[in-house]
C-alpha cells in the first residue's frame, strides 16, 4: 500500500476531500495519477489513528442500519454492529503485530550489518568484538521489549484495512472521479448518493441504460435482471451498475453525463408524499416518483409539474440530485391556478406529473476555487440543490450562503443553513433581511474584501438580481464567474 485515492485518503486522515484538495493546489501534498503516497499523508497528517475518527463512525452507523441478507441459521452473519466491533479489535491487534514485525526487522537489518563488520576483523580482535556485539544485541533486545509498539504505518495500515473491509472504493475512468460503496448498495445507488451522474434508466434490471465495464476488481450481483449482457459482454467485464455491489475496489470504464443536454427528457408520474405549512403563504411539497423511475436532473434545474386536475407550473427543485426520488418545492401563493390548488386540498397520495429537468443554472464542478451563493427571497430553493450537491461532491474549497429575505416567514431554512455550518468547518452562513442588494454586496464586501478569484451564484427575483450583478461587476468580477437564476418570488 504505497499510494491511495483522493477519497480514500481524505477518509482515513479524517478530512473533506475539499480540505485534501486545497492542500495539493497549495504545494504541501503531491499527487501522482490522482492519488496520493502514504509517506506524504502520514507527513502531513501524523495522528492517524483507530479511534476517536468520525468516519469510522459513518461506516459503523452504516452497518449498523444493514440487515443480514442471508435467511438460514448456518449462514446467517452476524449481527453487523457485532462484526463491526470484532473487526475493530481484529485491526488493533494486527496494529501491534505489524510493528512487532517492523521493529523486529530493523532488529536483524542491523545484526547482519554488525555481522559482517566481524568478518572484516583481524583474528586477534575477533573475540572481544564478539563480545561487544553480544551486549550491544541483549541491549536492543532488551529495549525492544520496552517500545510501545504501534507505529503510524502500521495504524495506517490496519485503519486501511478495517475500511477496505466496509466500503469498497470505485473509481471512474475517463473522469477520474471515486466513490465508496458501502453496506449492500448497488454502484448505481452509491453513485448517485456521492452527486455522480452515471447513465441509468429504470433502475432495476430492464433498460441496460446503466451497462458499464470494470476493468479490474470484482463485483457481486445483489438482483436478477431481466436485461441480457451478451457472453461476448460479459468477458469483457461489462455489468449493470444498478444489479451489482463492489466486493473489492473497482476500476471501472462509465460515461457520465456533464452537461445539461447530456441529460434525457423525463416525464414522471410521481405522487404527494408530504405537504408541510410553512407560512400561511407558502408551502413546502414533497414528490416522491416511483423507485423505479427516479429524475435524473443537475442541482440548480427546474421541473414541469402538472396536476391532476390540469393546473401546471415551472418551479426549482430544491433538493439535492443524491436524492432523486425525493424532490422538494417550495409555493408560495400567488394568483393562479397551480397555487390555488396547492393551498386548497392538495393532499398526500394525489397524483403530479414531473417533466424535465430544464434550466443551466447548476454547479461549475471543475472550478473547485471559494463560492459564494447569494438567495434573494424564494431563489434560496435552487441555491439549496447546488449547496446540498456541493457537500456530497465535497469539491468545493469553500462556501458561504448569504440569504437575504423580507418575506414574514423570515428564513424557513434557516435550521438547515446553521446545521450545515456547524457540521462542514468549510461552509459559512449569512441570513440578512434587508432587500437591498447594495446592503447585501457591502456585508459580502466585508466577508471577502478581494472579490476577485471567488465564484459566484445567484438566484432571486429580477430586481435584487440585477442590483447585485451591477454592484459585482463594479467590484470587478468578471461574467464568467457568475451563475445567475432569476425565479418569480
Ligand atoms: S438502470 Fe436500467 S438496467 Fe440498470
Amino acid at each position: 500500500m504505497d499510494y491511495l485515492s483522493l477519497s480514500r485518503a481524505a477518509r482515513l486522515a479524517g478530512v473533506t476531500r475539499a480540505e485534501l484538495q486545497r492542500r495539493i493546489r497549495r504545494g504541501e501534498i503531491a499527487t501522482f495519477e490522482g492519488s496520493v503516497a502514504v509517506v506524504d499523508l502520514l507527513r502531513i497528517f501524523p495522528s492517524v489513528s483507530l479511534s476517536d475518527d468520525a468516519a469510522l463512525e459513518r461506516v459503523e452507523r452504516i452497518k449498523a442500519d444493514a440487515q443480514p441478507r442471508l435467511p438460514t441459521e448456518e449462514t446467517a452473519l452476524p449481527n453487523p454492529q457485532v462484526l463491526v466491533s470484532r473487526l475493530r479489535g481484529l485491526s488493533e491487534t494486527l496494529v501491534d503485530r505489524i510493528s512487532a514485525l517492523g521493529a523486529a526487522d530493523r532488529l536483524l537489518q542491523r545484526v547482519g550489518d554488525r555481522l559482517e563488520k566481524l568478518v572484516a576483523e583481524p583474528p586477534g580482535e575477533l573475540a572481544e568484538s564478539v563480545r561487544e556485539t553480544r551486549d550491544w544485541f541483549l541491549d536492543a533486545y532488551r529495549q525492544l521489549g520496552a517500545q510501545p509498539l504501534s507505529d503510524q504505518r502500521a495504524q495506517l495500515f490496519a485503519k486501511d484495512t478495517f475500511l477496505r473491509i466496509m466500503a469498497a472504493n470505485v473509481k471512474l475512468i475517463p473522469s477520474g472521479h471515486d466513490f465508496f460503496v458501502e453496506g449492500s448498495e448497488s454502484i448505481l445507488e452509491a453513485s448517485v448518493r456521492a452527486g455522480l451522474r452515471l447513465g441509468y434508466g429504470c433502475s432495476s434490471g430492464n433498460c441496460g441504460d446503466c451497462k458499464a465495464r470494470v476493468l479490474s476488481g470484482e463485483t457481486w450481483k445483489i438482483r436478477d435482471h431481466d436485461y441480457v449482457i451478451s457472453e461476448r459482454e460479459k468477458a469483457m467485464g461489462y455489468i449493470l451498475t444498478c444489479s451489482q455491489t463492489a466486493v473489492t475496489d473497482l476500476v471501472m470504464e462509465a460515461a457520465e453525463a456533464t452537461t445539461v443536454e447530456d441529460l434525457p427528457q423525463q416525464r414522471i408520474r410521481a405522487s404527494l408524499r408530504k405537504l408541510e405549512r410553512l407560512s400561511p403563504d407558502l408551502i413546502a411539497l414533497n414528490v416522491q416518483t416511483p423507485r423505479t423511475q427516479t429524475l435524473r436532473f443537475m442541482a440548480g434545474q427546474r421541473v414541469g409539474l402538472r396536476l391532476e386536475a390540469g393546473a401546471t407550473c415551472e418551479l426549482s427543485i430544491a433538493s439535492c440530485p443524491c436524492n432523486g426520488r425525493n424532490l422538494w418545492f417550495y409555493v408560495r401563493r400567488e394568483d393562479d391556478d397551480f397555487a390555488a390548488a396547492v393551498f386548497g386540498d392538495f393532499r398526500p397520495g394525489q397524483l403530479i406529473t414531473v417533466t424535465g429537468p430544464k434550466g443551466a443554472f447548476v454547479l461549475q464542478e471543475d472550478s473547485p476555487e471559494p463560492t459564494v451563493f447569494i438567495a434573494f427571497g424564494d431563489g434560496i430553493a435552487p441555491i439549496k440543490s447546488l449547496i446540498e450537491h456541493a457537500v456530497s461532491i465535497d469539491l468545493i474549497e469553500s462556501f458561504h450562503l448569504y440569504w437575504d429575505t423580507r418575506y414574514p416567514e423570515g428564513h424557513h431554512q434557516g435550521q438547515w443553513g446553521r446545521a450545515l455550518r456547524d457540521a462542514l468547518d468549510n461552509f459559512s452562513f449569512t441570513p440578512l433581511a434587508s432587500g437591498q442588494p447594495s446592503d447585501v454586496l457591502a456585508v459580502v464586501c466585508a466577508d471577502h474584501p478581494n472579490l476577485a478569484g471567488l465564484r459566484f451564484y445567484l438566484a432571486g427575483p429580477p430586481s435584487p438580481l440585477r442590483g447585485a450583478v451591477t454592484i459585482l461587476r463594479e467590484h470587478g468580477v468578471d461574467e464568467d464567474l457568475m451563475t445567475i437564476e432569476e425565479t418569480a418570488t
